[in-house]
């Protein structure tokens, strides 16, 4: 489908889950792909394994809630092809603790990750990005970004993504840069590998399943490329049907007026 030879992506959290999924299709489709992550070992590994099979792809250590880190990003991106047309803003993490519970120290990290980080790489490459002729902003949310749920400030940040998306999107719409939002559902990694609610998420998808990484992959780059060039300040839910309904499915197999086969 997509072509994107000559371009150069940076994929934050790239070091594994999704964002490796997202490194390696998009270095198939031909972009130079710079990984960032704050997972070193793991980060440095997937880029050796990627240039052995001739791919142009490099490890950046990145903290993506610093913004000297973002800094020196954009430099190395500046250095190695001299542009920037494709940011993945897809690190992120959990914290699992109810608004009860949680302590401030959490509730400030995971916002920091999860939405500063992301404004902190919008910010850091727009210019390079403007310079370049323009170019895709992915932000990765989560279908938590469309309710409640029990990890209120995952939930905060992502609601929030998708805030930024569109404000970034009307900002930049005349300088070339779109801003989308694209919100999986549950897709096992080490996120939550392990969580005891994988089952009950898995039973009240739809599609009775969860999602793989590079079916996430597939819709990034679909963002990423030119087939989107028209589509910009839009969230994108890849979730199996558990936003569309979920909830509502349950009490009509509850009532009997569906029947659940698979059940
Ligand atoms: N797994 C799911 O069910 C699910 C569902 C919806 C959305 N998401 C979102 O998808 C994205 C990718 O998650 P995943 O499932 O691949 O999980 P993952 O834990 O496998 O990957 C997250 C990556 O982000 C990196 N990271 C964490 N903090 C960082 C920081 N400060 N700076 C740079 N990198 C950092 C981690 O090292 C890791 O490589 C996340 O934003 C997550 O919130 C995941």
């Amino acid at each position: 489908m997509a072509d994107l030879a000559g371009k150069l992506a940076i994929v934050t959290g790239g070091a594994r889950g999704q964002g490796e999924a997202e490194a390696r299709l998009l270095s198939a489709k031909g972009a130079a792909v710079l990984v960032a992550d704050v997972l070193i070992a793991e980060g440095e590994a997937l880029a050796a394994e990627l240039q052995a099979a001739g791919r142009e792809v490099r490890f950046l250590p990145l903290d993506v809630s610093e913004p000297k880190s973002w800094a020196s990003v954009v430099e190395a991106a500046r250095d190695w092809k001299g542009r920037i047309d494709i940011l993945v803003n897809n690190a992120g993490i959990i914290n699992r603790t109810l608004v009860e519970t949680t302590v401030l120290e959490a509730w400030e990290r995971v916002l920091k990750v999860n939405l500063t980080g992301a404004f902190l790489g919008i910010q850091a490459v727009a210019p390079l990005m403007v310079e370049s002729g323009g170019g895709s902003i992915i932000n990765i949310s989560s279908n938590s970004g469309f309710s409640g749920h029990y990890d209120p400030a995952y939930t905060a940040s992502k609601w929030g993504l998708r805030g930024l998306t569109r404000s970034a999107a009307m900002e930049f719409a005349t300088k070339g840069i779109r801003v989308n939002a694209i919100c999986p559902g549950l897709v096992v990694t080490g996120l939550n590998a392990g969580s005891p609610h994988l089952k009950p998420m898995i039973g009240m998808t739809p599609m009775k399943r969860s999602g793989r990484p590079e079916e996430i992959a597939e819709l990034v780059l679909f963002l990423a490329s030119d087939a989107s060039r028209f589509i910009t300040g839009e969230d994108f839910v890849i979730d199996g049907g558990f936003t569309a309904g979920a909830a509502y499915r349950r009490v009509a197999v509850e009532t009997g007026i569906y029947r659940d086969e698979t059940s």
